[in-house]
């Protein structure tokens, strides 16, 4: 990708997921049309110090572009590592600055949402990001606030660092993830810059994807959760159809396995699978059953035969 993303038709991001939007999910993702992916948070100073399994966990499906790295950090000097470590690695396009996590081992080292409340110190590492990136894009992901809402004065900075893109989820970190959003605070926030801006929160069908982008005026939705045991969720926003055939699941949830195996091998692929298969199995008869089933199956054969039986 050499170009910037072009937001003119609007677009729809799968928002990252720690534990949940791997290379397989993401692939998967992709494949129901999903416009733009990125990596699960990396620490930025796992991947200056070239943790194998960090270079494991960002790698792109072959189907993935534009892909972004996110990357988790406020030491510049490693954040700088970081971006170096990724110049070197083709195919990524974009890089995206984590402003919002809320967890506190990542809030103790002034990282995350943390930042939101030293906005000058967020404008220094995505000025860095910037300068020292070989990607053609680099964005932020943000929250409205740490404690208070700040929505206008964050977005204002990402900008005026010099982001393409950003991505708000409408909850301060106080919110965590169960507070109500704040669609007027996103809404605020994108009146206040020129920049792009993707919308996020609780996005989790058709109808509100089409009510948020209406009434935030964003150029693009985000979804997470709602993805997780839902990827069509792409297909039915890119192609305006509001429901989709019970009857597709289960080849998807096969193909979505079989990816799982490729990625992590079996046994390790099979487990952490499990919570796709909680997922996956919401809303249909006997899920728990077949959930305490699955819990305990190692063997790749047998949960290809436990998964096909149950969603006939
Ligand atoms: C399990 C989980 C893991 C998450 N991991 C990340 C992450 O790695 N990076 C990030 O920026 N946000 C992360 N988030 C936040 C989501 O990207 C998103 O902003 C939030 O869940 C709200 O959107 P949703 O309601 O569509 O899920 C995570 C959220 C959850 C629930």
């Amino acid at each position: 990708m050499n170009e910037k993303l072009d937001f003119s038709q609007g677009l729809v991001a799968l928002a990252p997921l720690a534990g949940y939007t791997d290379l397989p999910f993401r692939k998967i993702a992709k494949k129901f049309g999903v416009d733009i992916t990125f990596s699960e948070m990396i620490s930025a100073n796992a991947l200056a110090y070239n943790s194998s399994k960090t270079l494991h966990m960002i790698q792109k499906a072959e189907n993935e572009t534009p892909y972004f790295v996110q990357i988790a950090g406020s030491d510049i000097p490693n954040i700088i590592k970081a971006v170096e470590k990724l110049n070197a690695i083709e195919g990524i396009d974009g890089i995206d600055v984590n402003c919002g996590c809320p967890v506190p081992k990542v809030i103790s080292q002034n990282a995350g949402s943390s930042l939101l409340k030293d906005l000058p110190l967020m404008q220094k590492i995505i000025e860095s990001v910037k300068k020292h990136s070989n990607k053609k894009q680099t964005s932020v992901k943000v929250r409205i606030g740490f404690v208070e809402k700040i929505p206008v004065q964050i977005a204002q900075a990402a900008e005026n660092a010099g982001a393409d893109f950003i991505s708000v989820h409408g909850r301060t970190r106080s919110g965590g993830y169960t507070a109500d959003v704040d669609y007027g605070a996103i809404k605020e926030a994108k009146k206040a810059i020129k920049i792009p801006m993707f919308a996020n929160g609780d996005i989790t069908n058709y109808e509100k994807a089409l009510y948020v982008r209406e009434f935030t005026k964003c150029e693009g939705v985000m979804i997470g959760r709602g993805a997780i045991g839902n990827p069509w969720i792409f297909y039915q926003l890119k192609h305006n159809l509001p429901l989709v055939e019970k009857s597709m699941i289960k080849g998807i949830v096969l193909e979505h396995f079989e990816e799982m195996l490729r990625f992590y091998g079996s046994p390790h692929g099979v487990s952490i699978f499990r919570k796709h298969l909680h997922a996956y199995s919401k809303g249909f008869d006997n899920a728990t059953t077949f959930r305490n089933k699955i819990n305990k199956i190692e063997d790749k054969n047998e949960a290809i035969k436990l998964i096909g039986e149950f969603f006939e």
